[in-house]
């Protein structure tokens, strides 16, 4: 592995065995440090109220996942872009399993890693606005990654998987989040430098979700159409047979039946 000293995650890591969740344990830090150190890293073994996308839970099973927020403030971005973060964290991961386990993984738009058509890791961002001029003060990027798990609860079996059980092997989680952050900070400093177009020219080429059949939910209708494109803020762009456009900023979609029917 490359040296990593120059890596802006790696400077102030927390970690503590268990915590209701890592997102907010990261608000609280950012709320009450006098002096807080940009770019924390907050790890737990265990989350006993771990949060994920559109108010779900979040489990755990303990010492087998990695459960890691990223508290950031990246400089002179809008919250128009605040998407693409998340985007960043989706390629970081999706780099670094396919890296370190030599595994088939994709994309699912927006930012959930599945291999052989089961989830591996999801992304909950979340931001802490403080001024008013819409720009935010803190970003956090929540990774919840099944790493050595062999079973998963009944309510979720069909439609999770790790590391572990794909591969047969047992991964190092200190590997793979030193992998992750070195990742992540590179893709982070091109956000910075306002590099979006390099950063959704690469998602585009490992989000499985382009060209294919989808669903989602609209005023309480679902929808069907085709992903045919994502734009420069993250979004995704899709066309309904009847010729249609519709774009998807955060609303969860279904692969043609076949994700929905799993899980
Ligand atoms: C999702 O797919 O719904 C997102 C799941 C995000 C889970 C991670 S685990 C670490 C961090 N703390 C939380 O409470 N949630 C995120």
């Amino acid at each position: 592995m490359e040296k990593l000293e120059n890596n802006i995650f790696l400077k102030n890591i927390l970690y503590c065995k268990q915590i209701d969740s890592t997102n907010e344990w990261a608000k609280r830090y950012f709320h009450s440090a006098k002096n807080i150190i940009e770019n924390t890293v907050f790890l737990a073994d265990v989350q006993t109220s771990g949060k994920g996308r559109l108010s779900r839970t979040w489990l755990c099973d303990p010492k087998k996942q990695i459960n890691m927020s990223i508290l950031t403030c990246p400089t002179k971005i809008d919250s128009t872009h605040l998407q693409l973060i998340c985007l960043c964290a989706a390629l970081a991961i999706y780099n670094s399993i396919k890296v370190l386990s030599n595994l088939p993984c994709e994309v699912k738009w927006p930012n959930d890693i599945l291999i052989n058509k089961r989830k591996v890791c999801g992304i909950l961002c979340e931001s802490i606005f403080y001024s008013k001029n819409n720009t935010p003060s803190a970003i956090i990027v929540g990774i919840g990654i099944n790493v050595n798990n062999n079973k998963f609860d009944k309510s979720i079996a069909k439609k999770a998987t790790s590391i572990y059980l794909e591969s047969k092997k047992i991964v190092s989680k200190k590997a793979l989040i030193g992998l992750i952050l070195k990742e992540f900070s590179l893709y982070f400093q091109k956000f910075n430098m306002c590099q979006f177009e390099d950063i959704i020219k690469e998602y585009k080429s490992c989000c499985a979700t382009l060209n294919r059949k989808i669903e989602f939910e609209r005023t309480n209708k679902i929808v069907y159409a085709t992903a045919i494109d994502i734009n420069n803020l993250g979004e995704l762009i899709v066309k309904t047979p009847y010729g249609e456009i519709f774009t998807l900023n955060h609303e969860e979609i279904f692969y043609n039946n076949i994700y929905k029917n799993e899980v």
